[in-house]
């Protein structure tokens, strides 16, 4: 039997969050074909194998994964068959996990960081590797890459740290000239709409960049589109297949944290999106595109904007490992069209296994 190990919490300010996703994951992962073990990564970034744990009510998240940390657990790249091993040097106890599902999200679990360690351990993982979780995690790189491509992005502009200490008052005519107000001002590397905010007006500019450069070194401010939500769901490696379209209508000014996860009728999830075919047809090609061009395996969420005055939509950005409750709009797409929730966590440990066996193939020495 496959040992499965989700990895949930995380180094992030996403780590409840994803304490909800993986109460569902633990839940479905059919028991006849995996013995599957919970990992839990603290905020200190240890991690913590659980022993048969609960699901829990969370006073803000609804139901989540219990988290004792009990142990202290060394983790090794080292065991020689394409295992992670995992040892409690106070009991003696091992673990060995046969495919990862990191069930994580943002700063250290969904960058390329956690990819780049399990590529170490040479152990097959849920999701996309090091350069597509990267690519997905930062704004600005992943908007660059679609406008390569061809792919309609909101015009941006890049502030960094430096530039802004040193340059703050030309900076915000610079954006007041460019994209006047409203205007929005996000991280570049951050997620769940931490430090985004929507600026009115230019007094209220500095402090909201201000803000956002609490979360991340780069920052990005966008014009403000008066848009509808439009998502697809992605699953796959090099013939990947999308999803039918599901649209979330906030009922706040903006899809906040606050309507995200702590109003619980923050947001209304529509699906299907009502849409004509056409725009679909042509939304599901540029997602695909969007898709291969940030290099994604396994899944992602592709996030659009559809201009209600103009009637175009761009490529808001890509979740490599989306929401994942059973009520998230990822797993929700993929029931609407046609695939249950155990079935999707199946597909993705066989992508998994897929990928890891044809990098397996891959020379990494040079034999004389
Ligand atoms: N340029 C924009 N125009 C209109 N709304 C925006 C824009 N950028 C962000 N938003 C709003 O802010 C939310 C969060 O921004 P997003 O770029 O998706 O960051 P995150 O990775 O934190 O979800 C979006 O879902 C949307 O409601
Ligand atoms: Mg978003």
């Amino acid at each position: 039997m496959i040992t499965v190990g989700i990895l949930f919490g995380g180094r992030s300010g996403e780590h409840e969050v994803s304490r909800c996703s993986a109460a569902s994951v633990f839940t479905y992962l059919d028991r006849a074909k995996y013995n599957v073990i919970a990992i839990g990564i603290d905020y200190d970034g240890r991690w913590y194998p659980q022993n048969n744990p609960s699901v829990i009510e969370h006073k803000d998240f609804g139901r989540v994964l219990d988290f004792k940390k009990e142990g202290q657990w060394l983790v090794s790249n080292f065991y020689d068959n394409g295992k992670l091993g995992i040892v409690d040097i106070s009991s003696g106890n091992k673990i060995y996990i046969d495919v990862v599902f990191p069930v994580v999200h943002g700063t250290f679990c969904e960058d390329g960081t956690l990819q780049g360690f399990l590529d170490l351990a040479l152990v097959p993982y849920v999701g996309a590797g090091v350069s597509g979780s990267a690519i997905g995690m930062d704004k600005d790189v992943a908007k660059r890459l679609l406008k390569e491509a061809g792919l309609p992005v909101v015009p941006w502009k890049k502030v960094t740290s430096l530039l802004w200490k040193e340059n703050r008052d030309l900076i915000c005519d610079d954006i007041e000239n460019e994209f006047g107000f409203p205007c929005f001002v996000k991280p570049a590397n951050a997620g769940s709409s931490v430090g985004v905010s929507k600026v009115k007006s230019s007094g209220e500019l500095g402090s909201a960049i201000d803000e956002a450069f609490l979360w991340d070194n780069k920052v990005l401010v966008e014009r403000a589109i008066n848009a509808r939500e439009i998502e697809f769901a992605v699953l796959g490696n090099d013939s990947p297949i999308v999803s039918i379209a599901g649209e979330i209508r906030p009922r706040h000014e903006f899809y906040s944290y606050e309507a995200k996860y702590i109003d619980s009728n923050g947001a209304e999830l529509v699906i299907p999106a009502r849409l004509d075919d056409v725009k679909l047809k042509e939304m599901q090609n540029s997602v695909l595109k969007a898709y291969l061009a940030l290099e994604c395996c396994g899944m992602a969420r592709v996030d659009l904007f559809l201009d209600r005055d103009s009637g175009d939509f761009y490529i808001n950005e890509i979740n490599t490992i989306p929401g994942f409750t059973s009520i998230s709009m990822y797993p929700k797409l993929w029931e609407h069209s046609g695939i249950k929730y155990g079935e999707l966590l199946d597909r993705l440990i066989e992508l998994a296994v897929e990928r890891w066996n044809r990098r397996l193939g891959i020379k990494i020495i040079h034999e004389n």
